[in-house]
C-alpha cells in the first residue's frame, strides 16, 4: 500500500507544479543548446575540408552529432538527476517501488527514435547519391592497394602515344596495358588531382582487403578482394593530403600511407592556369610516360627509375628517392653493409641484393620478419619482375653507399 502510493506519487505528472514546468523547460533548452554546441565545436578539430564532398559529409555529421549530443545530454542529465534525487536516505533499507510498464512512455520512446532514424537515413542517402553520381568530365584513376603500398594507374589514349612506338620493345609493366583497347597505363605512387576537377577512383586490391581513406577529402571506401569499388570526390582546396589504409591488412598496415596532391608541388602552378585534360596529358602524363618508354642507357640510372614501378617504397627507407617506409630494413647505404655477406653466405654485394629481391626469405636482416614478397622472373606470376629490371635495380642499389 505504502509503496504503490510512493510510486504513483513519483511517476505521476499530474501534480507537476508550475515551478517544475519551468525547470523542465530550462533543462530542455539546455539540452538543445548543448547539442548544437557539441556539433559546432567538434568539427574545429577536423582537417581542412579538401573536397566539395567534405562540406556535405561534415554537414551530415554535424546534423547527426547535434541529435546524438542532445540524446547524450538527456540521458546523462536524467541519470544524474535520478542518482541525486532518488538516492537512498540514511536508514532506508527498502527496495525501490515495483513500477510496471508505461505504454505511453514506450510508445513515445519508440516513435521518436524511429522518426529520427528515418530522417537521418533519407538525408544520408541523398548525400551518398550526390557523392557517387557520375560527374561530367571526371578523371578516372585506378587505385591498386597491396601490402603495403598504394599504386595509382592513369590511362592515356593511344592517340597520345608516339607514332613510331615499338610495342615489342616496351618494358613488361607497360606492355600489358598497351594491349588493352589501345590505351596505355602508367603508374605513380601519388594520386594527382586538381582543384575543380572531379576524380573517380576505381579501386582493386592485389591481395587482402584494404580501405582507401583520405581524411582531408572525407572519402573512405573498402577495397574488397575479387571485386572493384568506386569513390568520387572533387578537390576544392589546393594542397597535399594524406592517404591512409583504414583496414587492418598485416604488419605494415600502419605504414600503408600515400599522398594525394590537389595542385600539389608535382604538377605545380601551371595547373591553375590550364585546368583541362589536354594540358594534364601534355605537361604531366606524357613526360612520365616518356621516362618509362625511353629509359636511360646507364643501368644504375635506369634502375633508379624502374624501382618506382614496384611497391618498395611502402616498406623501405631510401633517402635518395624520399621513401619513408619502416616495415622493412632501410636501403640507405645498403651497398656498404658488407657484414651481411658472411651472415647470409653470399660472395658479392651484387649477389646479396639480387637474391634478396628474388628470394627475400633466404637471408633476413636481424630484427625483421619474412614478410617481403618474392619478385618472380616469370610473366604472369604474382610480383613479376623481369630480369632486366632486376639487374638495373641491383646496379642502382649498389650506388647507395
Ligand atoms: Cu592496407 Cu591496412
Amino acid at each position: 500500500m505504502n509503496l504503490s502510493k510512493l510510486s504513483s506519487g513519483r511517476g505521476s505528472s499530474k501534480a507537476t507544479s508550475p515551478l517544475s514546468l519551468i525547470w523542465i523547460a530550462v533543462a530542455g533548452l539546455a539540452i538543445i543548446v548543448g547539442g548544437i554546441l557539441i556539433s559546432t565545436v567538434t568539427p574545429l578539430i577536423f582537417p581542412t575540408q579538401g573536397s566539395a564532398e567534405a562540406q556535405q559529409i561534415d554537414a551530415l555529421f554535424q546534423f547527426m552529432l547535434a541529435i546524438g549530443g542532445m540524446i547524450f545530454l538527456l540521458v546523462q542529465g536524467v541519470l544524474l538527476y535520478s542518482v541525486l534525487r532518488f538516492r537512498a536516505r540514511p536508514g532506508d533499507r527498502a527496495d525501490g517501488p515495483p513500477i510496471q510498464g508505461n505504454t505511453t512512455l514506450e510508445f513515445v520512446w519508440t516513435i521518436i527514435p524511429a522518426i529520427i532514424v528515418v530522417i537521418i537515413t533519407i538525408y544520408a542517402y541523398q548525400v551518398w547519391v550526390s557523392i557517387q553520381s557520375i560527374k561530367p568530365n571526371e578523371q578516372l584513376v585506378e587505385a591498386v592497394g597491396l601490402r603495403f603500398a598504394w599504386i595509382f594507374n592513369y590511362t592515356v589514349p593511344e592517340e597520345e602515344l608516339p607514332p613510331d612506338l615499338d610495342r615489342e620493345a616496351l618494358p613488361a609493366n607497360v606492355l600489358a596495358s598497351l594491349n588493352n583497347n589501345g590505351f596505355m597505363t602508367f603508374s605513380s605512387p601519388q594520386l594527382h588531382t586538381w582543384v575543380g576537377q572531379p576524380v573517380h577512383v576505381r579501386m582493386r586490391t592485389e591481395d587482402v582487403n584494404h580501405a582507401f581513406w583520405i581524411p582531408g577529402m572525407r572519402v573512405k571506401q573498402d577495397l574488397l578482394a575479387g571485386r572493384t569499388t568506386d569513390i568520387r570526390f572533387t578537390p576544392v582546396e589546393p594542397g597535399v593530403y594524406r592517404i591512409v589504409c583504414a583496414e587492418l591488412c598485416g604488419s605494415g598496415h600502419g605504414n600503408m600511407a600515400g599522398e594525394v596532391s590537389a595542385n600539389g608541388d608535382l604538377i605545380g602552378a601551371w595547373l591553375i592556369v590550364h585546368q583541362d585534360e589536354e594540358a594534364f596529358l601534355r605537361e604531366f602524363l606524357i613526360p612520365e610516360r616518356d621516362a618509362v618508354l625511353f629509359p636511360p642507357a646507364d643501368p644504375a640510372l635506369r634502375g633508379r627509375q624502374v624501382i618506382n614501378n614496384y611497391a618498395c617504397a611502402g616498406c623501405h627507407v631510401l633517402d635518395d628517392l624520399g621513401w619513408v617506409g619502416i616495415t622493412g630494413p632501410s636501403l640507405n647505404g645498403i651497398a656498404s653493409r658488407t657484414q651481411r655477406l658472411a651472415a647470409g653466405g653470399y660472395s658479392t654485394m651484387e649477389e646479396y641484393i639480387y637474391r634478396s629481391i628474388r628470394y627475400p626469405g633466404e637471408y633476413l636482416v636481424p630484427g625483421y620478419g619474412n614478410i617481403m614478397p618474392a619478385f618472380n622472373p616469370e610473366p604472369g606470376q604474382p610480383n613479376y619482375m623481369p630480369e632486366e629490371d632486376l639487374e638495373a635495380i641491383v646496379a642502382y642499389l649498389l650506388t647507395q653507399e
